[in-house]
């Protein structure tokens, strides 16, 4: 067997295998698809649903510090102008005199000054604003307008008091959200990578200010350690730190875990040093008093916070990315998706290895039990081979066989998709090593 998987062709490959297996389609795509949006398929939804689960447990059950919020995505427009994104949430852009195309203004592809595509002048970069606008209410003028949240962290600030008083938390202590943000990318693009509709998995944790540091080397560590519980291959990993000209209008210190993509080196989370920037633009606009004060402290004072902004379908991505691998097996290129049990779509599939003899009513039953805790696929059609592949390239970690010996001793082959052994186990047995798997141990 050789490995055959090459970087360069990846993403096409990885296009492909989401739209036939049922991962990711374009969006709309009967009328011809709407640019950068997507709709996740049956397998592509349950990943992306066992990914937030995974991103939820690790920020709010297994802690005792960290509060749920889901907040609404239209806000008060005010919100906007305060969090300062009306005025600096912008990317540089430049047209092309020619033929109308826009850039972004730092596109590499602008070295030569003229339109990469026809050769035209540009404009000067003017400032666009990445927030798309919409109306609330039946008129559809200046003072109706409401934009589409671009991150979710404002939903958190704004209701800082309402958590803090309604869970009786100290700081120091954070709030989680997992939602949809939207962004009028100029440049979309790279599949699932950029797009203008995208979900967020971000928490902000407030603090004292004195302790900021410590706090956002906790937070880096955290961060990083999860990436690795999710499977995702560490030399694929990096840290970059922002430079000057680099960080947010909102940040005084900011590091990007980066991933090694097939299109290069990029962002998938940030975690920043907020300061008291939120807080307290939302107190001076308000006149609410978003201070802090508990019996430990002589004075109040407005936290800090620190952030980590996780992009939902940048790590689903990133998962599909890391996990996809092709194998050579006599002549044949095999695609395994070596997904981690933790988050992959299907836990199992359950086979009859033929299709009589008392295998299949034994295989539907052990399928209905196992069905009760974890989502798993019976599957009785074509030669069993055929069916592992169809597994392996779906990213389902194991595959239970009932064969003949299991109508003697009630013994299944379990196949792991990666090491390709097999083990014999009962249900019982079969029961457990999922639920260890699946909890990742
Ligand atoms: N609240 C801070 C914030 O939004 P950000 O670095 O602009 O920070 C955080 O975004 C994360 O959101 C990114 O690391 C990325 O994973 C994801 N993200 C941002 N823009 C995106 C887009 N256009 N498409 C998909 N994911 C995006």
């Amino acid at each position: 067997m050789a490995n055959v998987n090459t970087q360069a062709d990846l993403m096409d490959k990885l296009g492909s295998l989401c739209k036939r297996r049922g991962f990711v389609f374009p969006s709309s795509e009967i009328y011809g698809g709407i640019g950068s949006t997507w709709d996740y398929g049956p397998l592509g939804a349950e990943l992306k649903m066992n990914l937030k689960r995974f991103w939820w447990d690790a920020m709010t059950n297994r802690r005792d510090d960290i509060e749920g919020l889901d907040a609404a995505i239209l806000m008060h427009p005010k919100v906007w102008h305060t969090s300062g994104h009306v005025a600096e949430f912008t990317d540089p852009l430049v047209d092309c005199k020619k033929c109308k195309r826009r850039y972004r203004a730092d596109d590499p592809a602008l070295k030569s000054g003229k339109c990469p595509e026809c050769g035209g002048e540009l404009t000067d970069a003017r400032k666009f604003n990445l927030m798309f606008k919409t109306f609330m209410g039946p008129v559809e003028d200046e003072a109706a307008v409401v934009y589409l949240r671009p991150e979710t962290a404002q939903g958190i600030y704004v209701n800082f008091l309402n958590v803090k008083n309604s869970s009786r938390q100290k700081i120091p202590f954070g709030i989680a959200q997992i939602g949809k943000a939207f962004r009028n990318e100029i440049t979309p693009g790279n599949f699932i990578f950029r797009t203008r509709e995208f979900e967020q998995m971000e928490m902000q944790f407030f603090i004292h200010p004195s302790e900021d540091e410590k706090w956002f080397e906790y937070w880096r560590e955290q961060r990083w350690n999860w990436y690795q519980a999710l499977g995702i291959n560490k030399l694929r990993l990096r840290w970059h730190q922002h430079g000057e000209g680099e960080l947010a209008h909102y940040a005084k210190a900011a590091y990007d875990i980066q991933y090694e993509y097939p299109f290069g080196w990029q962002e998938l989370e940030g975690v920043h040093n907020r300061t008291d920037f939120d807080l307290g633009r939302h107190m001076q606009a308000t006149s609410k008093d978003l201070r802090y004060s508990d019996e430990r402290y002589t004075e109040k004072f407005i936290p800090y916070i620190i952030e980590t902004s996780a992009g939902c379908d940048r790590t689903l991505l990133t998962i599909l990315v890391d996990a996809y691998d092709e194998i050579e097996v006599k002549g044949e290129t095999r695609v395994f998706l070596r997904i981690s049990p933790v988050v992959a779509p299907i836990k199992a599939a359950i086979f009859p290895l033929v299709k009589k003899d008392g295998m299949p009513e034994f295989a539907e039953k052990v399928y209905q039990e196992l069905k009760k805790k974890f989502k798993v696929f019976y599957d009785e059609s074509g030669a069993v081979g055929r069916r592992y592949a169809r597994m392996d390239e779906a990213g389902t970690p194991y595959c239970i066989t009932v064969d003949g010996q299991t109508l003697q001793d009630e013994t299944m082959t379990v196949r792991d998709r990666d090491t390709m052994e097999q083990t014999r186990l009962k249900l019982p047995q079969i029961a457990e090593f999922l639920e260890k798997k699946v909890s990742g141990q």
